[in-house]
C-alpha cells in the first residue's frame, strides 16, 4: 500500500491510534482506512462519541484564551494531537504574536504534521515525547529553546490522561511537571467520566479501545481533583467541560457530562 505524502516514515497503518482516529472525529484527513474503521465502530457504538471530540476542542480552546487572560505566554501542550482547527498557537498567537507554544505528542504523525505546520514559525515547535517521561519533555532542547521557566506556563493534559493507567500515576506525572514550574503557573486539564446513563456506550467504548495500544479509563470527579493535588483549582472547579467558563456567544448545544474539565494554579510557597 503507497502511503499519503504526510505519513511519517515507518508508521503502522495496522493497528488504530488514537491521535488518528481522534483527527478523523474532527473531520480532519490524516488518518487510514484502520482509524476510520475503529472511529465507525465507536460511532455505533456510542454516537454521542463525535459531540464529545467537538466539545473538547471547544474547551480546549475557551481554557486557553481564559489562560492567556490571565496573562500566560507559555504553553506546553502535551498529548497535543494532529494538528487541526483551532490549535493552541493560533488562539494564542492571535492574542500575543510573541507567545509561546510546545506541542508534545507520542504519536508520530501528530509531532511530523505539527512540525509542517510551524515551520517559519520562530515561537512554536512541535516534539516527539511521552507524559509517562516527564523529565524527557522538561529537558528536550526545543523545549529549553522556547520556553522559560523562570516565567509562568500553562501544561495543557486536555483528552490524554486517560490514556493513562493508574499504575502510570497520573497525579506523579502532574507533580513531577509542576516541579518545574514556578508558582503562577498553570495546568489545565479534560478527562473522560463515568456517567450512569451512559454506562453501556461507555464500557463498549472501553472495550474498543482495549484492542489497540492505548487503553482508556474514566476517573470521577475526585480522582481528576486528585490528579491537581497540590495546586488551587480555580472556579468553577472540576466541572462538565462545557460548564468550564461557558462562552456566552457559543453556547453549547447539550451539557457534556462524559468529559471533566479543571484548571489548577500553581500557588506561593507558604
Ligand atoms: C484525544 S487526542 C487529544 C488531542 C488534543 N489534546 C485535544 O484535546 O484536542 C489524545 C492525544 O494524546 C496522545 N497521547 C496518548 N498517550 C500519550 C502519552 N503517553 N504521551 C503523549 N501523548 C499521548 C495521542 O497520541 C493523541 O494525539
Amino acid at each position: 500500500m503507497s502511503l499519503p505524502e504526510w505519513a511519517p516514515e515507518g508508521v503502522d497503518v495496522t493497528v488504530p491510534n488514537a491521535a488518528r482516529v481522534y483527527d478523523y472525529g474532527l473531520g480532519g484527513y490524516h488518518n487510514f482506512a484502520v482509524d476510520r474503521e475503529f472511529a465507525e465502530q465507536l460511532i455505533s457504538a456510542w454516537p454521542g462519541i463525535l459531540q464529545v471530540a467537538h466539545t473538547n476542542r471547544a474547551y480546549l480552546g475557551r481554557v486557553v484564551r481564559w489562560l492567556a487572560a490571565q496573562g500566560v505566554r507559555q504553553f506546553l501542550d502535551i498529548g497535543s494531537g494532529i494538528p487541526t482547527r483551532g490549535n493552541v498557537h493560533e488562539v494564542v498567537q492571535a492574542i500575543d504574536p510573541d507567545a509561546r507554544v510546545v506541542y508534545v505528542d507520542v504519536d508520530d504523525v501528530a509531532v511530523s504534521h505539527g512540525q509542517a505546520i510551524l515551520a517559519g514559525n520562530p515561537h512554536a515547535a512541535a516534539i516527539g515525547g511521552d507524559l509517562r517521561h516527564p523529565a524527557g519533555i522538561l529537558g528536550h532542547e526545543r523545549v529549553r529553546a522556547l520556553i522559560d521557566f523562570d516565567r509562568p506556563v500553562a501544561v495543557l493534559l486536555v483528552a490524554v490522561l486517560h490514556f493513562l493507567s493508574d499504575e502510570d500515576d497520573p497525579p506523579r506525572l502532574v507533580r513531577e511537571l509542576t516541579a518545574a514550574l514556578v508558582p503562577g503557573s498553570y495546568v489545565a486539564v479534560s478527562h473522560f467520566t463515568a456517567v450512569d446513563d451512559l454506562g453501556h456506550e461507555h464500557e463498549q467504548v472501553t472495550k474498543l479501545y482495549d484492542r489497540t495500544p492505548t487503553s482508556v479509563r474514566t476517573r470521577d470527579r475526585r480522582q481528576v481533583a486528585g490528579i491537581l493535588g497540590g495546586l488551587e483549582v480555580v472556579e468553577p472547579g472540576v466541572v462538565p467541560i462545557t460548564s468550564w467558563h461557558p462562552d456566552p456567544e457559543e453556547p453549547a448545544e447539550h451539557e457534556q457530562r462524559s468529559v471533566l474539565g479543571a484548571v489548577g494554579r500553581k500557588p506561593e510557597p507558604a
